[in-house]
C-alpha cells in the first residue's frame, strides 16, 4: 500500500484507572478511545494523507458540504478480544466493499479495501487496550465514516473528502440480553424508496428513521420496522438491523435485497450458518399481512433481528397505531438462541471459524 500512516500519540490519554472503569460496563456509544484515524482525499490527487491522531473535535468550515447536503457514509464493525488476549475483527472486507457501494451512491471517493483494513489495524495498534475482556458481549465498536469536507455551497459532489475512524467500547446494544424486544411498525413514514439511498449506509437514512423511532420509544418499543415506500405492504428492515422469520415447518425467510435495504453482513453470515445446518432459507418478499397471519396462527414460531450492534436479538412483539402482534413476554426461540451462540462463538474465537471470517488485528 503506497499511502503510509503517520502516528501522533495522544499525550493526554484517559488514565488507566478511568479506562478500566469504562471498560467494566461500557454503555453503547457513550465513550470513545484516545485516537482517531483521518485520511484525506482530494479531487485529481486521490488519497493524499493517512494519519492516526489524538481523538478530538473536527475543525471544519461552516460551509463544508457535509453540513448542508448530507454527503456522508459510515460503517459499523467490531473488534473482539479472544481468550488468549489477541484482537480480531469480523469480515472486514465485507464492510470495506459496502463502504465502497455507499460511496458510489453518495458520490464520495471509494476507500481502497486495503486502506480500510489498514485503518483498523492502525487504530487498534494504538488503542488496543480499549478492547474489553471477552465477557458480557463486550467489544470495541469501530465506526469508520466518510464526509464531504470541501467548503463550497454549490450543489455538486465535493472535491475534498475525509475518511475517519473512531471507536467506542460497548456492551450489548439492547440491555435486556436475550429478552425479546418489541418493534414499532412505521405506517406513516418510509425510510427509503425505489432508486433512493436505502442500500447505502448514509446518515440521511438514519435521520429519516428517527421520527418513527421516537413514536416507537413512546410505545415501549426499542426499534422501528419500515415497510416498502411504494405500497406500504412489504417488510423491509429495522432502523438498524435486518429481520428473519422462522416457520413451524422449519424453513427460515428474510426480506430479499431489492436495493432499498442494507446488505447486512450479519444477515449474510446468518444465511450461511442456516445453510450450513441444512435448513432451507428463503430470501423473498414478505408482506406485513403474511407476518401477522403467521404469528397469529403459529406458523411463524420465531422472529429475530440481526446486525453488528445488535448481534442476534429475538423479537417478541410488533406494535403499530392500529394493532399489536405477538407477545412481549415471548421466550427467545431455540434457533435464534443457537445461531446467536454460534455467531458470537466464532467472533470470540470459541467456535471453529470454518469460513475464515475472522481477521487478526493485533
Ligand atoms: N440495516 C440497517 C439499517 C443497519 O443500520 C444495520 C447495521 O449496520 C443493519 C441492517 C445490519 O448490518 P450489519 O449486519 O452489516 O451490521
Ligand atoms: C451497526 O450495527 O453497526 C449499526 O450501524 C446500527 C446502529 C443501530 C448502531
Amino acid at each position: 500500500m503506497s499511502l503510509q500512516f503517520s502516528v501522533t500519540r495522544n499525550q493526554n490519554p484517559l488514565p488507566v484507572a478511568k479506562r478500566d472503569e469504562v471498560l467494566a460496563a461500557p454503555v453503547f456509544g457513550q465513550y470513545r478511545t484516545d485516537h482517531q484515524v483521518v485520511c484525506v482525499w482530494e479531487k485529481d490527487k486521490g488519497w493524499v494523507s493517512a494519519e492516526v491522531i489524538p481523538y478530538g473535535p473536527i475543525q471544519m468550515d461552516p460551509a463544508a458540504a457535509v453540513l448542508h447536503y448530507g454527503q456522508e457514509i459510515f460503517e459499523g464493525i467490531k473488534a473482539y478480544r479472544h481468550d488468549d488476549g489477541s484482537i480480531w475483527t469480523f469480515r472486514p472486507y465485507e464492510n470495506a466493499k459496502r463502504l465502497q457501494l455507499s460511496a458510489r451512491r453518495m458520490a464520495l471517493p471509494e476507500v481502497p479495501e486495503e486502506l480500510f483494513v489498514e485503518s483498523l489495524r492502525q487504530l487498534i495498534a494504538v488503542d488496543g487496550d480499549w478492547v474489553p475482556e471477552p465477557v458480557n458481549e463486550k467489544t470495541l465498536y469501530i465506526r469508520p465514516f466518510e464526509i464531504a469536507a470541501e467548503d463550497f455551497l454549490g450543489v455538486r459532489a465535493a472535491h475534498r473528502a475525509e475518511y475517519r475512524v473512531i471507536a467506542s467500547p460497548v456492551g450489548p446494544y439492547f440491555t435486556g440480553g436475550l429478552k425479546p424486544v418489541s418493534i414499532w411498525i412505521a405506517l406513516d413514514s418510509a425510510r427509503a424508496g425505489k432508486h433512493g439511498t436505502g442500500e447505502a449506509k448514509t446518515g440521511g437514512n438514519y435521520a429519516a428513521s428517527l421520527q418513527a423511532q421516537g413514536e416507537g420509544y413512546e410505545q415501549g418499543c426499542s426499534q422501528v420496522m419500515f415497510l416498502d415506500a411504494e405500497t406500504g405492504t412489504y417488510i423491509e428492515e429495522l432502523g438498524g438491523m435486518n429481520l428473519f422469520f422462522v416457520y413451524k415447518d422449519g424453513h427460515v425467510a428474510t426480506p430479499s435485497l431489492d436495493g432499498t435495504i442494507l446488505r447486512g453482513i450479519t444477515r449474510k453470515s446468518v444465511i450461511q450458518l442456516i445453510q450450513d445446518r441444512g435448513i432451507e432459507i428463503q430470501e423473498r418478499k414478505i408482506t406485513l399481512d403474511e407476518m401477522r397471519a403467521g404469528i397469529n396462527s403459529g406458523d411463524i414460531v420465531e422472529v429475530f433481528a440481526c446486525g453488528t450492534a445488535a448481534v442476534i436479538t429475538p423479537v417478541g412483539q410488533f406494535k403499530s397505531r392500529v394493532e399489536t402482534i405477538g407477545s412481549s413476554d415471548a421466550e427467545p426461540g431455540a434457533l435464534t438462541a443457537s445461531l446467536r451462540e454460534e455467531l458470537t462463538g466464532i467472533q470470540y474465537g470459541r467456535v471453529e471459524d470454518r469460513h475464515n471470517w475472522m481477521l487478526r488485528l493485533a
